[in-house]
């Protein structure tokens, strides 16, 4: 059984969400989703997701696609639970290309290409707008 790992904060879900995560299933058997946590995203962008991190991983969750969802506390800790979950595949979306090629000696390593036209952000801005 071949297992395939990706990472997100899949705040306010959408289409480019669900593509990846059905894409990613394709290149295995089993789907384990790290969500990122709201220290995580606090960290790095100083504000908070709208919704909390365990909205967010109920969401995932509940996807016939996803097999098991755990929380990202950290990015620095992408290997280890590479390693924890055993992983077999790592698939990122193309805004990461190339940044996690240090993992190729861990798993095979692959960015998809971003669903165009939508994101997290660009919602929020249509909303506010
Ligand atoms: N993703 C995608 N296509 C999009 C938006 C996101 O394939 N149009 C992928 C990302 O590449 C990532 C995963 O979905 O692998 C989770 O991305 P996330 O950052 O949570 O979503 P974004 O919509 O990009 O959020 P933000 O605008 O806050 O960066």
């Amino acid at each position: 059984m071949k297992r395939v790992i990706t990472f997100g904060t899949f705040d306010l879900f959408h289409i480019g969400h669900l593509n990846i995560l059905e894409r990613a299933k394709q290149f295995g058997d089993y789907l384990i989703v790290g969500v990122s946590t709201d220290a995580l995203n606090f960290s790095k962008k100083q504000k908070n997701p709208i919704h909390s991190q365990e909205e967010r991983t109920r969401i995932i969750n509940a996807l016939k696609v996803v097999d098991e969802v755990f929380y990202e506390e950290s990015l620095e800790l992408k290997g280890d639970y590479i390693k924890k979950y055993n992983a077999d595949v790592l698939v990122m979306g193309d805004d990461w290309k190339d940044k996690f090629d240090e993992f190729k000696s861990l798993c095979e390593v692959i960015y998809l290409e971003r669903t165009p036209s939508i994101s997290t952000t660009e919602i929020i801005e249509i909303i506010k707008r």
